[in-house]
């Protein structure tokens, strides 16, 4: 079981404040997307979580334990996949296990039969099993990204981070990534922290929202108050038309268009549907 806690955090690049005193807790096992427009804060949230950026102010916790260094149980899923492509899919996510062996174990594949099991295991979760042996070269970018989770789940987190996992990915396969990612938090019971630009993705995957603006928390909040005003607080005067779609809905044919970077390119501050 772990607990997250962001207590005050507070991280400046210089003059710019990318995040200002931002707190919340997430008990173990929820499901929670960031969202904000780009410049926000996200990825920098995401990286002091992972002690990929060290904060100014404020921490964060893991039960009650700061987090100062890259931890075993908190997994990062990155836009950039990070698979080696002469690989397998299979071998790719063997890789996760690094952490529980030498880099000369991993290198000469003398991973223990737990591991391997594992790597499968994950590959099943992720719906590749049967490509297993696919070298990830020849795989689209969406399976690409199922082996990245593949290859987080081996590292057997209890928390799995992911920066904008889906940019990448056109809204059929971004929908598939998002789904697999929920169902391996949901099977193992993990914490999820998943940065989107996708508002209507977001709406159809999340279970609960962190709306980030100008590096402030400006709402935070479960599926029923994730509504449309709280759309317009966090997205400020760009064009939302179009990112709020009914329930049921947010379908492959809408998550794309409605995403948020389209809407800031419309221009138009007015027209908001509500
Ligand atoms: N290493 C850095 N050095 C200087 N400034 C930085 C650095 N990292 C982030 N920033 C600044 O901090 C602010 C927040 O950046 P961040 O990357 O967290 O935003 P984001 O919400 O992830 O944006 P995007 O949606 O474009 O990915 C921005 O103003 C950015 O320019
Ligand atoms: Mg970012």
């Amino acid at each position: 079981m772990s607990r997250i806690t962001v207590d005050g955090l507070t991280k400046r690049f210089g003059e710019t404040v990318a995040l200002d005193d931002v707190s919340f807790e997430i008990p173990q096992g929820e499901f929670v997307i960031v969202l904000g427009v780009s410049g926000s804060g996200k990825s920098t949230l995401l990286r002091c979580m992972n002690a990929l950026e060290t904060p100014t102010e404020g921490e964060i916790r893991i039960d009650e334990t700061p987090v100062t260094s890259p931890r075993d149980d908190v997994a990062m899923i990155f836009q950039q996949h990070n698979i080696i492509g002469q690989m397998s899919a299979y071998s790719n996510a063997l890789t996760g296990s690094l952490n529980r062996n030498t880099f000369l174990d991993s290198l000469l594949q003398r991973q223990g039969e737990e591991d391997k099991l594992q790597a499968l295991d994950a590959l099943d979760t992720v719906g590749l099993l049967d490509q297993a042996q696919q070298s990830a070269q020849r795989m689209s970018g969406g399976q690409q990204q199922r082996v990245g989770i593949a290859r987080a789940l081996v590292q057997d987190p209890t928390i799995l981070l992911a920066d904008e996992p889906v940019a990448s990915l056109d809204p059929g396969s971004s929908q598939q990534v998002m789904g697999y990612l929920r169902t391996a938090a949901r099977e193992r019971g993990l914490s999820a922290v998943i940065s989107l630009h996708q508002v209507n993705l977001a709406r159809k995957f999340g279970e609960r929202f962190i709306g980030l603006r100008d590096g402030k928390k400006v709402f935070d909040g479960y599926r029923d108050e994730f509504d449309m005003d709280v759309i317009d607080e966090i997205y400020g005067d760009i064009d939302t038309d179009g990112m709020f779609a009914p329930e049921g809905e947010a379908d492959a044919g809408t998550g794309d268009g409605a995403d948020a970077a389209t809407a800031a390119s419309g221009g138009s501050s007015s027209g908001v549907t509500r």
